[in-house]
């Protein structure tokens, strides 16, 4: 609980802190990652710290968290700890290493804020970032325990049984493990990450949903590859998956994590509407595929938007689990339609047409534009906020705004 002296100088302090948190976050990473180094090779996502977007989830989250205890001294906001868990988790994060965030974070705000960093103000903030700090560890250790492996022990090696071209953009790698031992429990919708080694020798991580049934022994992973624009490199990781892993080569992936996830409780087995755009479609055909290996009689409506349905990726097999579905129906909209799909929209996804199924738990995965405008319109048709779960294939830039 935050205590209220320590309320009354955050309070004071939020406007000028949450003003410099850009810088604050700046000088931090520069400093730590000077010192040291080892945290960029292997854990942090070097792609994330050019654009920034790291930096300004970060900042966001601690801006969040200290405004939900203001509110409340008690606030543990349940979507923004769960969300960042379940990333430290799948990167490895162990309790240690918030006393090493600590000494280069506060280094920072000292550095930025200067004098006005009495030790009042810094004892204050100081509160805020233990209260979190603890909140995120007991979360990463039930996460550790549940996945059955030691704090920050995720990695495993696969071995690629298939690698399979899905559209000119996408392939899929259908995985088993090397040691020919089980694969872990996972919940449809989770993620694993990627561990690879890069040209110059640093190790990168990203995450990838798995877009196959979690229940099989197999496991699958589908990647786009991010082609570079106005300036900016191609994808690294996405791109060296795609050039140099084939059948027969090993890949090293984390135990499953991720927030959001079919919940499979009997009290939770009403209507679902799955909707995405792009490659959002891998953790909502995960799900499916779930849903179909359970006969699921669940009502299910898969909603997608693509560029065409040549760029749709793993288009047929959506199409395939629908029907094998009772429950289940397709809507696609492609902004430039085909032949291949007489039934489908032309243009932006628009639900304006589309009979939502009463109390449905919604899922929904794209780019962020996309599910903004998703969004609103899914609660323009009156389904609850809380009914709507999200993934975010980046840094979370959308959490401080509270959408979940
Ligand atoms: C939970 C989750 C699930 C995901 N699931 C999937 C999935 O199922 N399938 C999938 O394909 N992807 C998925 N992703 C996205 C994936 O993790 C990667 O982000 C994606 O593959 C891009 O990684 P990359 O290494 O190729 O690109 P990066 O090298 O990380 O680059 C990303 C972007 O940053 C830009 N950039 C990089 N360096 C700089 C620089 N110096 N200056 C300016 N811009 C720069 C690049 O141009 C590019 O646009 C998921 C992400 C998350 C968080
Ligand atoms: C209270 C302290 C911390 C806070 C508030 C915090 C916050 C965050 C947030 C908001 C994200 C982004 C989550 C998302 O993807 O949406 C994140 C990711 C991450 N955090 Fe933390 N974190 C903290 C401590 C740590 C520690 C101790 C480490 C280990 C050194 C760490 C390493 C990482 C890494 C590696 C990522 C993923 C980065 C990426 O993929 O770009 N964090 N954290």
């Amino acid at each position: 609980m935050l205590s209220a002296e320590s309320a009354a100088v955050v309070r004071a302090t939020l406007p000028a802190v949450a003003g410099a948190l850009d810088e604050i976050t700046t000088r931090f990473y520069g400093a730590m990652f000077r010192d040291r180094p080892e945290l960029l090779d292997g854990m942090f996502n070097r792609g994330n710290q050019a654009s920034g977007d790291q930096r300004r989830a970060l900042a966001g989250s601690i801006a969040g968290f200290a405004t939900a205890l203001l509110a409340d001294p008690d606030a543990r906001p349940d979507a923004l700890l769960a969300r960042i868990a379940h990333k430290h988790a799948a990167v490895g994060v162990t309790d240690d290493q918030y006393t090493i965030v600590h000494k280069y974070l506060f280094g920072a705000i000292a550095e930025t804020l200067g004098d006005a960093v009495t030790p009042e103000v810094a004892a204050a903030w100081d509160e805020v970032y233990w209260l979190m700090a603890g909140a995120l560890i007991g979360r990463e250790a039930r996460l550790y325990q549940d996945a059955g492996v030691e704090p920050g022990r995720i990695w495993r090696q696969w071995t690629v049984v298939e690698r399979r071209t899905e559209t000119p953009e996408v392939v899929s790698f259908l995985l088993r493990p090397a040691d020919g031992r089980p694969a872990q429990r996972t919940r449809a919708g989770q993620y694993v990450s990627v561990r690879v080694r890069m040209a110059d020798g640093v190790h990168q991580l990203r995450q990838y949903s798995l877009s196959s049934d979690p229940g099989r022994e197999l496991r699958r992973i589908t990647v786009k590859r991010v082609a570079g624009t106005a300036g900016d490199p191609d994808g690294e990781v996405s791109n060296l998956l795609h050039a140099q892993v084939r059948e027969g080569d090993r890949l090293t992936l984390s135990a499953p994590f991720g927030d959001v996830f079919l919940d499979e409780r009997a009290d939770a087995a009403g209507p679902l509407v799955l909707v995405s755009a792009g490659i959002g479609c891998t953790p909502m055909t995960g799900i499916l595929a779930h849903l179909e290996a359970n006969a699921s009689p669940r009502p299910v409506l898969v909603l997608h938007a693509d560029r065409s349905p040549a760029d749709h990726a793993l288009r047929t097999e959506t199409h395939e689990l629908v029907e094998q579905l009772p429950g289940a129906r397709a809507v696609f909209w492609y902004e430039r339609p085909g032949a291949e799909e007489p039934g489908a929209h032309e243009g932006l996804m628009d639900l304006s047409g589309v009979e939502l199924p009463d109390g449905a738990m919604v899922f929904l995965c794209g780019p962020l534009p996309f599910m903004r405008e998703v969004r609103a319109q899914l609660l323009g048709a009156g389904v609850p906020a809380r009914r709507i779960r999200y993934e975010v294939f980046g840094p979370d830039l959308w959490l401080p705004g509270g959408a979940a």
